[in-house]
């Protein structure tokens, strides 16, 4: 993949970091790892911002590092209740890790992209035009890989296998969005 050069200019910082290119090595969805999840989230969110004249450094930014949450979430074998499980909690942890490594890159509208892309799941709306953009992209490339519904709860940060028994997790998941 050739990268536009403004957009490499935009994340240098990031891809140069250690602690970013770890990322390489943990798997995300169906043996993509997040390294190149996030950067196809990145890329394709910054060349929708170009071409709509949105701002690009911003959705480069918190596209990369939407996902730059502490661990390998599928090693996460602790027990926690069902509204700490990973889909509802990495966004802010996200954030918070970005904030400790990033902090000159950090501001509003890429907090708002980084701690709102899992919408609806965190139920805040997105305040900016690119957090909705970041969203969608990270949806749309999601769902490239995680192709078969017995897989889609792997997006939601769910369960971490490919079964198709997911019943009482689903039927919570239909509750949350019912009542709120
Ligand atoms: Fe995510
Ligand atoms: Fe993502």
């Amino acid at each position: 993949m050739q990268y536009d050069k403004e957009f490499l200019s935009f994340v240098k910082e990031i891809l140069d970091s250690k602690e970013f290119q770890k990322r390489k090595k943990y798997d995300h969805h169906e043996n993509e790892s997040v390294y190149e999840h996030s950067m196809k989230v990145a890329y394709s969110s910054y060349l929708y911002a170009k071409k709509h004249k949105l701002n690009t450094k911003d959705i480069s930014i918190g596209g990369l590092l939407h996902d730059f949450y502490y661990k390998p979430w599928k090693e996460n074998t602790k027990k926690v209740p069902f509204f700490k499980k990973h889909g509802f909690v990495h966004a802010k942890e996200a954030y918070d890790n970005a904030c400790k490594h990033f902090p000159n890159l950090m501001n509003d509208r890429i907090k708002d992209i980084i701690t709102k892309h899992m919408f609806p799941l965190n139920i805040k709306f997105p305040k900016y035009r690119e957090s909705w953009i970041v969203s969608l992209m990270d949806k749309k490339h999601s769902f490239e890989v995680l192709k078969h519904p017995s897989v889609w709860p792997q997006y939601l940060g769910l369960s971490k296998k490919n079964k198709k028994k997911e019943d009482k997790q689903w039927l919570i998941l239909k509750y949350y969005f019912y009542y709120f």
